[in-house]
């Protein structure tokens, strides 16, 4: 069978093993690691197509579940599928609906059929099943759609996560007969199983025997301690067969990115940096800053002075501080940019390092002046 998304392995790190590749979609070919920005609603919030394309976005990340109930997935085919209706002509990522479930609604009964909850916006009952995940995502059009799992919270007991990985297993077969565009859109696996390294490995072994064309780690960044993260990678990429792309969900703090890369990741997501810009807080090289502090009142400077994006080209701390603090959107809409902006632009940092072998460096370097080495 054709499989619309390759993964070409570049080369691996000689310091690290972080490996940097080429990810292959019907929308494009895009260099990892990467970082995909989040366009939950079919928008990566006040920014352009045009604008995340200067930037160097390659792949954009939405969602089943919101998309589903507004404006409905039967709209966006009618405007051609998704790419269509958005303006998006590079990649795009659909979330299953899984994560949102448990994340958003308030009410969900779990069953093997699928799971019974309440809409956020309007109490409605809604039922969301591995099946009706991969029609919403045939309907959306999606380069890469991920199967129907359950994230279960952190922690939770080895016994009720057992349960829940065979049964995400059993969902993701489900999700793999249902798929009706194999030939246009690729559908990951995700790996579950919490802090649990047994459990990491029969998730991972399932899934593998499957076949997917990618292979996603979920169940991270859900309240666990950092090391926990990382010893969760170490045990579990290793598991995850070396050709396919390996997308780690819902992480996006630079630390993470460039401790995720180090332990085999490819692709990432997080809307850190959108959800961060609108409330006044940008990334920077030396950490973080918070612009709504009085301190930057008459600080004429740019956001990062390493930086050379639209934003920190043309404006300073003072005035986009005098703009959000005025909840004039022009604010949030500078911030957002710088922010995504970092990140990608981290993420080739990262890559270059990878080419010439000195990741380990590149992160000492970039922790020393982020501030993430303090005590
Ligand atoms: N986004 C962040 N974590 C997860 C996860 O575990 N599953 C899904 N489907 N989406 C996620
Ligand atoms: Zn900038």
């Amino acid at each position: 069978m054709t499989t619309p998304i390759r993964f070409e392995l570049i080369k691996t790190c000689r310091q690290t093993g972080a490996r940097l590749g080429i990810l292959h979609t019907p929308h494009g070919s895009f260099e990892t690691p990467m970082f995909m920005p989040v366009g939950t609603l079919a928008t990566v919030k006040t920014l352009s197509p045009e604008e995340l394309k200067t930037m160097g976005a390659g792949v954009i990340l939405s969602n089943t579940y919101h998309l589903w109930l507004r404006p409905g997935h039967d709209i966006v085919a009618e405007a051609g599928g998704l790419h269509a209706f958005m303006n998006w002509d590079r990649g795009i990522l659909t979330d299953s609906g899984g994560f949102q479930v448990f994340s958003l609604s308030e009410f969900r009964r779990i069953e093997e059929e699928g799971v019974y909850f309440r809409n956020h916006l309007n109490g409605d009952k809604l039922f969301l099943s591995p099946e009706k995940a991969v029609e919403i995502q045939n309907a959306l059009g999606a380069d890469i759609i991920m199967a129907f799992d359950e994230c279960p919270p952190y922690p939770a007991t080895y016994e009720y996560m057992k349960q829940s990985i065979e049964r995400t297993s059993r969902w993701a077969e489900r999700c793999l007969k249902a798929h009706r565009r194999p030939n246009e859109q690729g559908l990951f696996g995700i790996v579950q199983g919490g802090e649990y390294e047994d459990l990491r490995r029969q998730s991972a072994r399932d899934l593998v025997s499957l076949d997917f064309p990618g292979y996603a780690v979920g169940g991270l960044s859900v309240g666990e301690p950092k090391e926990v993260m990382n010893r969760v990678l170490e045990f579990t990429t290793p598991l995850l067969p070396a050709d396919k792309p390996r997308y780690l969900m819902g992480v996006g703090s630079p630390d993470s990115l460039i401790d995720g890369a180090i332990r085999g990741i490819d692709m990432f997501d997080c809307v850190l940096p959108t959800r961060i810009g609108r409330n006044g807080t940008v990334m920077t090289s030396e950490g973080r800053v918070v612009i709504k502090n009085a301190q930057y009142a008459r600080d004429f400077s740019p956001l990062d002075p390493n930086c050379d994006c639209y934003t920190c080209r043309n404006y300073t701390r003072a005035y986009i501080r005098h703009l959000i603090k005025c909840d004039e959107t022009f604010g949030i809409r500078l911030t957002s940019y710088h922010n995504v902006y970092f990140l990608i632009k981290l993420m080739e940092q990262v890559r270059q390092a990878i080419r010439e072998d000195r990741l380990a460096d590149f992160r000492e370097e970039f922790f020393e002046r982020y501030g993430f080495n303090k005590p």
